[in-house]
């Protein structure tokens, strides 16, 4: 049996004679001619919930049969739109509850047909299955819906659904389940997509998600949690890890002791006889081969400050950061670089200066190896910049998108450094990939503490002149 229920914070609100609304967190639905058994049913399921059957009751009693039709329409209509929550309840109480989405979505996500009785089902490769608290969290990355499971017996059947099961085939007894409860269970698994159809036949639904088969869990996962609308919990900046945790520092502290001080360009003269900014953004390529003579340290200080400098304050710089976090850290393996000794650095934003950490280990060789293959070279770049994301400075404030925050983060810092090696007449290249672990032991840092997040590939250009020319 399944108790249909609308989320915690909905309410039924009477806008004029016969006329109702149900009201959620920036969404409502109005029901216009609204009978006294249909408000009696909305009341009922923005209270303590009740069956299919029980509205339907309901509806009889205070309309007759033919207000039924006008029920069962609403009923798919809020159940397929999520915003009607769902509990499988069995002889000693609740077996699992499905969550209404945060947001309805009139597009239909969830699904309100019953699974058919020889029909083999099997979980989703898209559900995620966790313990919260001491229950089964079971998750959909396609709808973004969850059950919790609080049974024990229940978690068992959703175990055993990792193989296919015609509903009549599951092993219910041996869960302790009774096939009234087995069903129950299966039916909220199928309504959230959960639970699908193993061998999808030409007309099921299931074979016609051709656009669901070209994403991977963890992107789709990814994708439906740190966007609006199927997020869990508050979005954006709730200020989540606040008190008693202090933000991190704006400015990590210096990470080392010997320090090089690096060139600082005229701004001022800059501004005046740059390169258009327009013949900067034409001429601006990826650039994967690097002249004879390397990068010199000038052209590196240049390229720093013009890109990540800290400007008046730490939130200020001259690339853009999504509430000014400035989370992303730059760390500098320098093959070769003028006279700086090869090996790793940290490039201190406030100080403008480059902090030594290490000499060329492997792990720092492994780094720069890495992003030779990236670009189909034989030779590394003259300079790999690693960019790291303090994760803690930005999880502290925001809430659902916080990593997803940092990636962008990158996106705005890579096309300043783009802009500025154009601009430079440097050979400049984003990286799409790289290995958080190996830049972890190169620089000792925890890598759910800060770790790398892209990387960038820097060198001189064999051509000379800035903006490509
Ligand atoms: C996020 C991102 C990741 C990239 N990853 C790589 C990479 O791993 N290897 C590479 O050679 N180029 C990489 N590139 C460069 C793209 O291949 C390049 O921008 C694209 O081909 C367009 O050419 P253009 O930059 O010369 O205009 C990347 C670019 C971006 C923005």
């Amino acid at each position: 049996m399944l108790r249909l229920f609308f989320g915690t914070g909905v309410s039924v609100v009477e806008l004029a004679e016969q006329q109702l609304a149900i009201r959620g967190a920036g969404w409502q639905f109005v029901l216009r001619q609204a009978s006294r058994g249909l408000g009696h049913a909305v009341r009922a399921l923005a209270g303590a919930g009740a069956t299919r059957a029980e509205l339907a009751d309901q509806l009889l009693e205070h309309d007759g049969p033919a207000a039924l039709a006008r029920l069962y329409y609403h009923l798919d209509e809020w159940r397929s739109s999520g915003v009607l929550g769902a509990v499988a309840v069995g002889a000693s109480g609740a077996l699992a509850t499905l969550a209404p989405l945060p947001v309805p979505d009139a597009s239909g996500p969830l699904q309100t047909g019953e699974p058919a009785p020889d029909i083999a089902y099997v979980l989703s490769p898209f559900a995620c299955l966790r313990r919260v608290d001491d229950e089964l969290m079971v998750e959909s990355s396609t709808t973004g819906a969850r059950i919790l499971v609080h049974d024990p017996r229940a978690r068992l059947l959703c175990m055993t659904l990792i193989s296919a099961h015609t509903r009549d085939a599951l092993p219910h007894a041996a869960c302790g389940l009774s096939s009234e409860e087995a069903d129950a269970l299966c039916a909220l698994l199928h309504h959230a997509r959960i639970l699908v159809q193993a061998h999808p036949t030409a007309h099921s639904q299931d074979a016609h998600d051709e656009p669901l088969a070209r994403w991977q869990f963890h992107d789709l996962l990814f994708h439906t949690r740190s966007r609006m609308g199927r997020h869990v919990g508050g979005y954006g900046g709730t200020f989540r890890g606040a008190a008693p945790v202090q933000p991190a520092p704006a400015l990590k502290a210096p990470m080392s002791a010997t320090a090089v001080d690096l060139y600082r360009p005229a701004i001022d003269r800059l501004c005046a006889d740059d390169t258009p900014f327009t013949r900067v953004l034409e001429a601006r390529r990826s650039r994967r081969e690097y002249g004879a003579t390397p990068i010199t340290e000038q052209e590196l200080g240049a390229f720093l400050y013009r890109v990540a400098r800290v400007r008046t304050t730490a939130a200020d710089r001259p690339y853009p950061s999504g509430g000014a976090s400035y989370e992303l850290e730059l760390y500098l393996s320098v093959a070769s670089c003028g006279r700086l000794a090869a090996g790793l650095y940290h490039y201190h934003a406030g100080e403008h200066r480059l902090h030594f950490l290490s000499p060329m280990t492997p792990d720092v060789r492994a780094l720069l190896e890495d992003a030779a293959r990236a670009l189909g070279r034989q030779d590394p770049p003259h300079v790999l910049i690693t960019i790291a994301a303090r994760f803690p400075r930005v999880f502290w404030k925001y809430e659902s998108m916080g990593y997803a925050l940092i990636l962008q983060n990158v996106g705005a810092l890579y096309q300043t450094m783009y802009l500025v090696a154009t601009a430079m007449g440097l050979a400049p290249c984003a990286l799409g990939g790289g290995n958080p672990d190996v830049f972890a032991r190169a620089s000792g840092l925890g890598r759910l503490t800060e770790a790398s997040v892209g990387e960038f590939a820097l060198g001189s250009s064999p051509r000379h002149g800035p903006a490509g020319e």
